[in-house]
């Protein structure tokens, strides 16, 4: 019997299946980390009556494995069909020790590879927006949620803050090696202190190197506001030392050698509907 965190793992994992699995769907990605571990058992426990008629995508090696593992037919997401989207459905969990927020990514009408996507994070603001990469894989999670109708994410309570980098202290930056100093200088200016190429398990090791062989940079920055914080002069630009989750993301991809940003959101608003014991709240 599972205690604690790993205990609240499995909880929101086993909700977000609940409520956000279909046996009907026919194409299901999902996400990396050590809360997707969680949303595997839950989707092989519907049988496999119904799991051998689905797809499931990975986001990486350690995801890959995790459906091989768990018996559940293995697809990539160079070689799927796009599937008409008819309708974006938004809605999301909070209940106690249970995060679980659903993005709607923008992408009502528009033709999308996968029915949904379940993910981990590392950290989860008000507004739904996410830091990943903790475990090196921002790419190809970045890839699979775009390609997803739904995009859950499944988190314990730890990761839910007001602002993105309260609890969690740095963005993870995919890049090109041969980028890695310049890269480095152009975050300095743009307000992270000391950005760290992330190394590996022990001294021997050098740096973590992606599924997609580049370099991962940590970088950290003060909290980020949301652009229902502007107001006055500050935009959230960087220029009052702020900014504003958007602006920062779409920044740092502007330079050179970054190949993805750990900076999850989207395009058009969001909506948590409670549906919790505790703590359960209604977002506009
Ligand atoms: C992988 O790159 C990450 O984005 C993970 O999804 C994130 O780190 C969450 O992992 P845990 O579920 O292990 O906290």
């Amino acid at each position: 019997v599972l205690t604690g965190i790993e205990a609240a793992k499995q909880r929101a994992a086993f909700k977000a299946v609940d409520d956000h699995f279909s046996p009907t769907y026919r194409y299901i990605g999902i996400g990396s980390g050590s809360t997707v571990v969680y949303v595997v058992q839950a989707i092989a426990a519907k049988g496999r009556a119904i799991t051998d008629r689905q797809i499931f995508v990975p986001t990486g090696d350690q995801s890959k494995q995790l459906i091989i593992e768990a018996g559940l037919p293995l697809g990539s997401i160079d070689s799927l069909p796009p599937v008409e989207t008819s309708q974006t459905q938004m809605g999301g969990v909070t209940a106690l020790n249970v995060a679980t927020g659903l993005q709607d990514l923008g992408l009502k009408g528009k033709r999308q590879s996968l029915d949904v996507a379940f993910d981990g994070a590392d950290e989860i603001d008000e507004d739904l927006n996410c830091i990943k990469g903790g475990g090196a894989c921002l790419f190809q999670e970045k890839l699979v949620a775009t390609s997803a109708k739904k995009f859950v994410v499944v988190a314990d309570y730890r990761k839910l803050q007001p602002r993105l980098l309260t609890g969690w202290k740095t963005i993870p930056i995919e890049i090109s090696r041969l980028s890695a100093p310049k890269i480095k200088r152009e975050l300095i200016t743009l307000g992270s202190t000391d950005p760290s190429i992330r190394q590996g398990g022990s001294a021997k090791a050098g740096p973590v190197v992606t599924d997609n062989g580049m370099w991962i940079i940590d970088a950290p920055f003060p909290p980020l506001i949301l652009q229902s914080d502007l107001k006055g002069h500050d935009k959230g630009d960087g220029e009052h030392g702020t900014w504003e989750v958007h602006n920062l993301g779409r920044r740092i991809k502007r330079i050179v050698g970054v190949f993805e940003v750990g900076l999850f959101h989207g395009r058009n608003g969001f909506q948590v509907a409670a549906a919790g014991e505790e703590g359960g709240g209604q977002k506009p």
